[in-house]
């Protein structure tokens, strides 16, 4: 049974899909359902699938563009896929600080990071409530200064059915950046 419903992709990633080259592999980490595999494996990339439950994505084991790999992004170990380089990750709704340093090692030049979660302030809405999950203002900003161009950032409270508040960016590695 699925844990997460699929639902439509983020809208903020939608809208930064097309920066990614239709060559290039994408990560979802932490993918769930995988909402943002589907999108980026219909554009035609080729995606790699990550969760420490891959149950949700079963389904995409039969596509030969989708790479689907278990793991828990939180016990200590070194990160899975340590020496693999990407042309975009997505991160969505998953927040570990300690694996920011890994994210930026992991974009190839020219590879976008697009990352939306959720903010302080979240708490008068809902879950998380966690601050570990939570991000602090400005923090995605200040996770990639000095090491990816900021395309565009949004510290916001969505009003939309579900009030939320999150944070977003989309920040690309140029060349020579680490
Ligand atoms: C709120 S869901 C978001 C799913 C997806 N990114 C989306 O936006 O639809 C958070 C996901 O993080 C995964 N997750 C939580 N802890 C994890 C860990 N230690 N390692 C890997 N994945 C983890 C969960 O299994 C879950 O699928």
């Amino acid at each position: 049974m699925n844990r997460h419903a699929i639902s439509e992709p983020s809208a903020w990633i939608s809208r930064f899909a097309a920066l990614v080259p239709k060559d290039g592999t994408v990560l979802d980490l932490a993918c769930g359902a995988g909402r943002h595999s589907r999108l980026f494996l219909a554009r035609g990339n080729k995606v790699v699938a990550l969760d420490i439950d891959i149950s949700d994505v079963a389904d995409l084991a039969k596509d030969p563009n989708a790479e689907i790999v278990q793991a828990d992004l939180e016990d200590g170990g070194p990160f899975p896929l340590e020496g693999r380089r990407f042309a975009a990750i997505v991160v969505s709704r998953y927040l570990y600080r300690p694996l920011f340093p890994a994210l930026i090692r992991a974009l190839a030049p020219g590879g976008a990071l697009i990352y939306e979660t959720f903010a302080k302030g979240n708490e008068q809405f809902g879950r998380p409530r966690n601050p570990d999950h939570l991000l602090n203002p400005g923090e995605l900003l200040e996770a990639v200064r000095g090491h990816l161009r900021v395309l565009a950032y949004e510290d916001l409270i969505l009003t939309e059915a579900h009030p939320a508040a999150i944070q977003r960016i989309c920040a690309v590695k140029e060349t020579g950046q680490g």
